[in-house]
């Protein structure tokens, strides 16, 4: 059996590659995007002023989190030797959540979360929130506006200490950084909407907007995950504005890459250097990986309403599901590993 489902997925590769390249999508060719939809409750204005802002924990927050902590029911214990698997081993939750209950500052986590400067400021009906960093222009230098787009699971807090390495580095450099780095809409202290069809062609828009309110007309651009498909789209829809662009993940979804994939599975080294052909091939190996461990994907484009409703209720399911994403997406041993490889993190505070 197992062998059918192997060729079958390589089949449906592919015909996938083949079909892309038979249809000849036209990739070139760039579609109108609209600059001004309204994404906010209906009558409001544009807030346009660029508001200081600081992230503020409530006390009652803080018990009320630590209660549901504190107050969890008892977790089916997983299998045994199964490791990750499954998700996250309910063995190994426990000390997690008694952490976060118990031992976490969320004091010192509060002055941590607030170490740049926050800004908030109306766009289209949303409240965006931003780190802004405007530094001292030295003579002889000029600045770089850098737009920071983070991803999923992630926040603005994915540039906290990349910040000070971006700043501080520049001393033997003929320019300085000016640091933008929001927070996406629908993530952390944005605004999400309640309207249909915000993808990353519309972010793309409106974080090139805010640029421009922030008085840049041209920019360089940085991205990861979400935050790459985010620049990927800026790059083509604003080459006048963007400068340059750094990604931390190249995608090409194009006829050509599809059917220089799938070729390359007959000869990999064909394709790419002798040391990197495992990160792709066998495809078979990848694309069950995929099957395996992307399921959270699928739930989350298809269904987010209910797995919002578990994670907003319950820390301890919000903590599992993103425990499994941090496990998974950061070691692939770690499926193996009887603790995830969570251990491999150390509590921040
Ligand atoms: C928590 O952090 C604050 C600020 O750094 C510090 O003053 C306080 O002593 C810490 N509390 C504990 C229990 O460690």
């Amino acid at each position: 059996m197992r062998g059918v489902a192997d060729s079958l997925m390589m089949h449906s590769w592919l015909v996938l590659g083949l079909v892309a390249a038979v249809a000849g999508y036209d990739y070139t060719t760039v579609p109108g995007l609209n600059h001004d939809t309204w994404w906010g409750p209906e009558g409001k204005e544009e807030d346009t002023s660029i508001r200081p802002f600081q992230i503020k924990w409530e006390k009652a927050m803080i018990d009320d989190l630590v209660y549901r902590l504190e107050n969890r029911r008892k977790f089916v214990p997983s299998m045994d030797d199964t490791a990750y698997h499954y998700g996250v081993n309910t063995h190994t939750i426990g000390y997690w959540l008694d952490y976060w209950a118990r031992d976490y500052n969320f004091t010192a986590r509060e002055a941590y979360v607030n170490k740049h400067p926050q800004f908030i400021t109306n766009m289209q009906g949303l409240d965006v929130h931003f780190v802004r960093i405007v530094p001292e222009v030295p003579e002889g230098k000029r600045k770089i506006p850098l737009l920071l787009l983070h991803g999923f699971p992630g926040s603005f807090l994915e540039f906290h200490e990349a910040i000070d390495h971006l700043i501080a580095g520049v001393a033997d450099k003929d320019f300085v950084f000016e640091i933008v780095a929001p927070s996406l809409i629908g993530f952390g202290y944005s605004d999400y909407t309640n309207k249909q069809g915000l993808g990353g062609a519309e972010m793309a828009v409106i974080f090139k907007k805010l640029m421009n309110r922030l008085g840049h007309d041209k920019f360089f651009v940085q991205g990861g995950d979400w935050g790459a498909h985010i620049a990927d789209i800026m790059v083509v829809f604003f080459q006048e504005e963007i400068i340059g662009m750094h990604t931390n993940l190249g995608m090409a979804l194009t006829d050509k890459a599809f059917s220089m994939i799938t070729m390359g599975s007959l000869y990999p080294a064909a394709l790419m250097p002798n040391d990197l052909t495992g990160r792709l091939y066998p495809l078979k190996d990848t694309l069950q990986w995929l099957m395996r461990e992307f399921g959270y994907f699928h739930f989350q484009a298809t269904k987010p309403d209910t797995i919002g409703i578990c994670v907003t209720d319950t820390p301890s399911g919000m903590f599992a599901w993103f425990a499994q994403l941090i496990s998974m997406a950061s070691r692939r041993a770690n499926y193996d590993d009887p603790r995830g490889g969570l251990d491999l993190y150390t509590p921040s505070s």
